[in-house]
């Protein structure tokens, strides 16, 4: 008699397969506010990235979220985003928080976006340095790599989120922590350069 083991897609895996239409979603809005036409135009997506990492980091607060991703120290990129808005000579914005309400496991969902967004955020980096003419040090801090690097600091994100500690009833309000962030980030986009 053979033993058939069902194997489970990991966590990381199912959040890259079914949230990548609204990955594509946010490179056609990109695509679309083109931020890196003016220093006025990112200063609208650098307002709207603020919004979202106060958002992601608001999260920080929980310990439950502390337990299940042990380096938050390292992460997030408000701080980064507040100075980049000063050097821009951007008002900060003031409205309320939109994760409020996220919990665990949810807001590992919110993780993901915000930490798989620094992947993407070399290509930017690069434009902002070579159309904009900003830096780690003016202007483009949100988009710098985290002193240790991207790919390390990422693939130790994916090892928290592939971890027994996390039960298999847990991915699918993750993935739906996902769609609510990629939504809320979206909607600032959309909002901040002014597309509609
Ligand atoms: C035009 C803008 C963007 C570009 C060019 C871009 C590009 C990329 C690229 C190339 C990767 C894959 C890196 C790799 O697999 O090694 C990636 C991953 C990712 N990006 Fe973007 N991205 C953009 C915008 C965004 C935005 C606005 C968000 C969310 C706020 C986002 C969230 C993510 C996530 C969550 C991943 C990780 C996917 C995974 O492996 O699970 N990206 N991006």
């Amino acid at each position: 008699m053979t033993i058939e083991l069902i194997q489970r897609p990991a966590l990381s895996q199912r959040l890259k397969q079914e949230t990548a239409d609204q990955h594509e979603r946010m490179h056609q809005l990109m695509a679309q506010g083109a931020p890196f036409s003016s220093r006025a135009a990112y200063g609208c997506f650098v307002t709207a990235q603020y919004l979202f990492q106060r958002d992601v980091e608001h999260l920080f607060h929980d310990s439950a979220v502390q337990a299940a991703v042990a380096d938050l120290h390292v992460r997030g990129r408000q701080e980064a985003s507040l100075a980049d808005l000063a050097d821009l000579g951007m008002t900060v914005p003031n409205e309320p928080l939109a994760s409020k309400a996220v919990l665990m496991p949810a807001a590992l969902g919110w993780l993901y976006v915000s930490e798989g967004s620094t992947l993407g955020a070399a290509f930017l980096f690069k434009d902002a340095q070579a159309k904009l003419g900003l830096s780690a040090e003016f202007g483009a801090r949100n988009l710098a790599a985290y002193p240790e690097g991207r790919a390390v600091v990422w693939r130790r994100f994916v090892s928290s989120l592939d971890n027994e500690q996390i039960a298999p009833e847990e991915h699918d309000a993750i993935i739906a922590g996902a769609n609510a962030a990629y939504d809320r980030f979206g909607a600032l986009l959309t909002r901040y350069f002014q597309l509609v």
